[in-house]
């Protein structure tokens, strides 16, 4: 069994795709193990996306990522992290296909529906910035 972090974005949530995605999430065969919705501060994004920092395109996709609601989420599944990538599809949701949720329910490369962490380094370091212990006991 292997965890993951995943993210509905700003775009997805306002656009009301949340259960959706859930449905997909659970038709998949992934556990949902926590789920929380927030509404990210800038000095929050910019700490999820620290590894981008220096990426030119760092400042738009912080702005995104606070401009409202996210549904953050532990999935949980044999091969979890790249059985969720392979669901949402590539970064660029305008080359996404059409059966995947980036494809579905994302614009273009930044507005793009859904983040899900990339190795198991980063999904630890992902769960743990927005899940304590407590929130993750038990399941
Ligand atoms: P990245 O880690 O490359 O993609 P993924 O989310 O598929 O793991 O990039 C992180 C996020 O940064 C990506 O989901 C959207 C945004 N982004 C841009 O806005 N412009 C870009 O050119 C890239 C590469 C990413």
């Amino acid at each position: 069994m292997q965890r993951t972090f995943a993210v509905i974005k700003p775009d997805a949530v306002a656009a009301g795709h949340q259960g959706n995605i859930i449905a997909a999430i659970q038709e998949s065969g992934l556990k949902v193990v926590a789920l929380k919705t927030l509404h990210l501060t800038e000095a929050q994004a910019k700490g999820f996306y620290h590894v981008h920092a220096e990426r030119p395109f760092f400042g738009d996709l912080v702005k995104f990522m606070t401009e409202g609601p996210i549904v953050a989420m532990v999935l949980e599944g044999e091969n979890g992290i790249k059985r969720w990538r392979d669901l949402m599809g590539p970064t660029n949701a305008a080359e996404a296909p059409a059966d995947t949720l980036r494809g579905r329910f994302g614009t273009n490369i930044e507005r793009n529906a859904t983040h899900g962490s990339d190795a198991v380094e980063t999904a630890a370091f992902e769960i743990g910035y927005f899940f304590n212990g407590l929130e993750l006991a038990g399941l």
